[in-house]
């Protein structure tokens, strides 16, 4: 039986070496190739600063803590996410607010925002869900209205745009994934890029304890003693990560360009299967196609997903949504209708492979498996 696993990442030979080079000096920790990974990730996102972290939960945690929010505060975002996204805010002491969704996107819809508007609203986070950015210029507009932060969560979108505004354009902050399935990776890592100086250097001192003097300050000059200015957390990148992710950086559009052209594919052959439906990518829109996701009837989900693993196709569901996680519903008394439309596609939604090491013919075949198993008894 034909196996195609549902991630295979695409570090190659030169990512590889570059690693073996970092791990021949004397310095791994945050240096050299971290600076250097910022600043290559900067030119690529358009923004002036950027700093790199153990992961995009600790980026999401430490802008909304360099943002100056905290206990008592709220924050809007969408239940239809990874848990990462709400628990950064638990994290910080603010209280995720969630809105629903939109049926065609699943991104937050932003119409519903200034419903959930209170006095201690202070941020918005919308996810760029699968790699489409959510609807950024309304956003930025209610955001002004109300005076309120935007921290984007763009763990799937590093490479998005929309009615030619890139991720990242509209907000103070916003946040990447570099995590093991994302689209570039280092195993586990983040970043935040911004073009706010005083964020910027605020997150750098946070993600290490908060001490005015990095480790390599404290090597490559004369000793200076160092001194802890406020209570921060220990979220740096170090050099090997980064140079896992330089070379990667560098390929990026390629790979992008390969993984486009596979969702294409899976789109032509299941775009008028009966039944199932796929999400819209909207006009004007650069879709970073990070997740492929069918619609499949909820009813018969699971056992198509088994079924599909049974044929040797690796799967995930992204994501059953946060609000009827235990843990959520318990804190919060959360219940099922909250937020139907992202229970509606959290119920029926399947994640097919997509990474650039696929084919064409790969596709075909996966879309051919999909349909034999989607009306079996
Ligand atoms: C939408 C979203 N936000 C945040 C995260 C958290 O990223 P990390 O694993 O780098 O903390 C993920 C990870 O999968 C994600 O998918």
């Amino acid at each position: 039986m034909k196996k195609i696993e549902f991630f295979q990442h695409s570090i190659n030979e030169d990512d590889i070496n570059r690693v073996s080079s970092v791990l021949r000096t004397i310095f791994l920790t945050t240096g050299e190739e971290v600076a250097k990974f910022e600043q290559n990730f900067s030119r690529y996102i358009s923004k002036k600063y950027t700093v790199g972290l153990t992961s995009c939960t600790a980026a999401l945690h430490l802008s909304i803590i360099a943002l100056g929010i905290g206990a008592g505060d709220e924050i809007i975002t969408t239940p239809m996410s990874f848990c990462a996204t709400s628990n950064a805010i638990l994290h910080a002491g603010a209280k995720p607010i969630f809105i629903d969704v939109e049926e065609e996107t699943g991104n937050l819809n932003a119409e519903l925002i200034e419903s959930a508007i209170t006095k201690r609203t202070k941020a918005i986070i919308p996810v760029h869900i699968y790699g489409q950015m959510c609807d950024m210029k309304r956003i930025s507009q209610i955001a002004k209205k109300y005076d309120l932060k935007i921290i984007e969560d763009a763990a799937h979108a590093i490479e998005a745009s929309r009615d030619s505004i890139k991720v990242g354009q509209l907000s103070n902050a916003v946040c990447f994934s570099f995590y093991a399935t994302k689209n570039i990776t280092s195993g586990e890592g983040g970043a935040v890029s911004t073009d706010d100086e005083t964020l910027a250097d605020a997150l750098r001192m946070l993600r290490l304890h908060g001490i005015d003097k990095i480790a390599i300050e404290r090597y490559t000059k004369r000793y200076k003693h160092w001194d802890m200015l406020l209570l921060g957390w220990k979220y740096n990148m170090d050099n090997i990560h980064a140079a896992l992710l330089i070379g990667q950086l560098k390929r990026i559009e390629e790979l992008w360009q390969k993984r486009n052209k596979l969702c294409k594919i899976y789109e032509e052959e299941l775009g008028t299967v009966k039944g199932i439906r796929l999400l819209k990518t909207l006009p004007n829109t650069k879709h970073a196609r990070h997740i492929f996701t069918v619609l499949v009837p909820s009813e018969r989900r699971d056992l198509i997903l088994w079924s599909l693993q049974d044929h040797g196709i690796g799967v995930a569901v992204n994501y059953r949504p946060i609000h009827l996680l235990k843990y959520y519903k318990e804190k919060f008394g959360y219940r099922e209708g909250d937020y139907p439309i992202a229970e509606k596609i959290g119920k029926s939604t399947i994640s097919l492979p997509l990474y650039p090491l696929l084919n064409e013919k790969d596709i075909i075949y996966i879309a051919k498996i999909f349909k034999k198993v989607l009306n079996k008894k």
